[in-house]
């Protein structure tokens, strides 16, 4: 076959288009979603692409419109894209706990759809923003953390009851791992590791439960075909308390799907807002989706106050994984390392600058 079928990139002389699902859901979604979709504009110009926008519901108000968090046809066209840029989905509107669909569902059923196996989430401390932060700066010197979360399978997708047994209200979830769901993702961290510090800390919880020892034994699997590579396995604890106390020391850590949300919104801090970290999530040869790993944050929704870094760096990610326009990624990440040096900075991080401001900020720096 011809390689160059495979590329999902559609050559018209030097202009170079590409299809686009836009997803801003609720909450803050729509307002930081806009903004990232303006600084892909400067993007587009500047580079002379074409970046052509789908925009589509997912969550609380697909639930609105179509009565599903997810519909077929947004799935379809999410299959279809070359990327897919997501704000937030969820919202107290949709929180009844009885009902029958949420606006979360919509989100794992996305990325179960499109076998969105790997988040990748980097962990950065800018040095101008160690003060936002609660821990000592000097713990927060050198931090560059990737965290490579488990995304379709572990506790999130295992088995669900939820019934009456000897007379009391049960309910069940059920962590389940086939091994050859742990060695991708472990090898994919591997990978990403040989580009960086090359190291890898693999995070289970051995000592308990019976999917991390199978974890334990894949991650060593892999670690002894990748002797260039530092394997070091961690409980998962312990490496809670490590990410404050010593998260220099960390480069690549690789983890089932639930220890991967928690440890990475615990990492948010770090940087100084969870406002600040974008995520990229990526199956095994198609689409990739990318998203801020921040909530819809309802209290602070339609007030145009949100912090749009977060995805303005997802979309950066999108470019640079998807689109592989790396010169076009890094030239986004330079211009929101500058911003952020100038003094710029969002209610979250201690400002005043509404989301809109922000993101001039950052385009004038393009
Ligand atoms: C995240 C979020 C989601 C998750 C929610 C919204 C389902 O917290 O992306 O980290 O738990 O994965
Ligand atoms: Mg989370």
């Amino acid at each position: 076959m011809d390689l160059c079928t495979c590329l999902p990139v559609y050559m018209n002389g030097n202009n170079m288009e590409f299809k686009i699902t836009l997803l801003p859901g609720d909450g803050i979604g729509p307002e930081v979603a806009s903004e990232a979709v303006r600084v892909l504009d400067v993007i587009a110009r500047k580079y002379n692409h074409t970046f052509e926008y789908k925009e589509r519901l997912v969550g609380g108000c697909s639930i609105d419109k179509y009565g599903s968090s997810l519909t077929d046809e947004t799935l379809a066209d999410c299959q279809a894209a070359d990327a897919i840029l997501l704000g937030a989905v969820g919202g107290p509107k949709w929180d009844d706990p009885s009902a029958k669909d949420r606006p979360e569902r919509g989100l794992l059923a996305l990325r179960k759809g499109l076998g969105l196996f790997a988040n990748l989430r980097p962990v950065k401390v800018h040095p101008a923003l160690v003060d936002a932060s609660p821990l000592k700066p000097e713990r927060l010197q050198g931090v560059d953390i990737l965290v490579v979360r488990e995304l379709t399978g572990g506790l999130y997708f295992g088995q669900k009851i939820r019934d009456t047994k000897d007379g009391c209200e049960r309910a069940v979830d059920t962590l389940e791992y086939f091994d050859y769901e742990i060695r991708r993702i472990v090898e994919l961290a591997f990978n990403l590791a040989k580009g960086r510090k090359k190291r890898v800390t693999s995070v289970d919880k051995a000592n308990v439960l019976e999917s991390s020892r199978l974890w334990r034994q894949i991650a060593a699997q892999v670690g002894r075909a990748n002797p260039d590579i530092q394997l070091e396995h961690a409980l998962v604890d312990s490496t809670a308390m490590k990410l404050v106390t010593a998260p220099a020391s960390m480069d690549v850590v690789v983890t089932e799907n639930m220890f991967g949300d928690i440890l990475t919104d615990e990492a948010s801090v770090l940087a100084g807002s969870m406002g600040m970290l974008p995520s990229a999530s990526l199956s095994e040869a198609g689409v990739g989706l990318y998203e801020p790993i921040h909530g819809s944050a309802p209290d602070i929704a339609g007030k145009g106050i949100a912090n749009p870094i977060g995805t303005i760096l997802s979309a950066a990610l999108m470019l640079r994984y998807s689109l592989k326009l790396e010169e076009e990624a890094a030239f986004i990440e330079k211009a929101v390392d500058q911003t952020i040096t100038t003094g710029a900075r969002t209610a979250d991080l201690g400002g005043k600058l509404t989301t809109r401001q922000m993101a001039d900020e950052i385009i004038e720096q393009l």
